[in-house]
């Protein structure tokens, strides 16, 4: 069955109403779905009786209006998607809707969860601006359960960071990053590629998969883990535009991994900017999965 699509926020409100008591997931994104959005919906369709997901590309978390403008938005094939994949409803409201005239609230997280990483690349307003998108949907879903892809490490720990300082009342999950069949991160601006430009991208997990083949065997400097990453893609010919070992909890810089620490990379490959990470855990073995890779 087709979900049923919503536009503003007393619509959506009046739909889930009668279902509130039941148990609400919620999936936000911005569109242009993939396997990773339709795993979150799966899960959520799993655990929730009612799943709405969002589709709303959110103007004030982009920094170039050029990739703004560039962002894929497909409404139709989504929602298909987003119904065969167990949605009952898509919320996808306007930027009208959003911010109407008079909007004059950001949410802010401080510190270094938002000032390291992408927030020191992209400004600390590409996460305001997903801060006060997040907290304005779950305010207008009101979920129980929220879910999260990984591959957006920075986001999730800023995003629960909020969930906690303004208690509001919702669990946040974040689900494994979903991945090519040769490792690549699935994201909605993977679209923009060439056939050349994607062959290149696929080294970008191979570099973080060299970093945790040396985590294995015991290295444990995170300089000397980024140069694995580094080296990997130097050798095709990419250069990161970061890459940095940090707490996975505050995501504060770390001197050695002796707990579970994010490897994060950045790498630009033609028109699209690259993030990936992993989570590094000393006597985990959770490394990428690498097809026709033998060891
Ligand atoms: O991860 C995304 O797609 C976006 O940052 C989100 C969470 C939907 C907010 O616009």
């Amino acid at each position: 069955m087709s979900a049923r699509i919503v536009r503003t926020v007393a619509e959506l409100r009046a739909a889930l109403a009668p279902h509130r008591a039941d148990g609400v997931g919620f999936v936000p994104t911005m569109g242009a779905l993939h396997e990773g959005h339709l795993s979150l919906v799966r899960t959520a369709r799993a655990e929730t009786a009612v799943v709405v997901l969002s589709i709303f590309v959110n103007p004030t978390q982009f920094g170039e209006a050029a990739d703004l403008a560039a962002y894929p938005r497909t409404e139709d094939e989504d929602v298909a998607l987003a119904s065969a994949a167990g949605a009952d409803l898509v919320f996808a409201p306007s930027v009208d809707e959003m911010y109407p005239t008079g909007f004059a609230t950001t949410v802010s997280v401080g510190g270094a969860l938002t000032a390291t990483l992408e927030g020191a690349v992209r400004g600390r307003s590409h996460f305001d601006g997903v801060a006060t998108v997040v907290a304005k949907l779950l305010v207008a879903v009101q979920p129980d359960r929220a879910y999260f892809g990984a591959k957006d490490a920075q986001q999730v720990v800023a995003v629960r960071r909020m969930v906690a300082d303004l208690g509001l009342p919702v669990a946040v999950h974040a689900l494994p990053t979903s991945r090519d069949a040769d490792g690549l991160a699935r994201s909605s601006r993977n679209a923009r590629l060439s056939p050349a430009e994607r062959e290149l991208a696929s080294v970008v997990p191979r570099a973080l998969r060299r970093a945790q083949d040396a985590f294995a065997d015991g290295l444990r400097d995170p300089r000397r883990l980024g140069a694995e990453v580094d080296a990997e893609l130097a050798a095709a010919g990419l250069a990161a535009e970061y890459v940095e070992v940090v707490d996975a909890d505050d995501l504060e810089p770390v001197d050695r991994v002796i707990r579970a620490a994010l490897l994060a990379v950045a790498v630009r490959v033609g028109p699209v900017r690259l993030i990936d990470n992993v989570t590094l855990v000393p006597g985990v073995d959770d490394r990428i999965s690498i097809e026709g890779r033998t060891s």
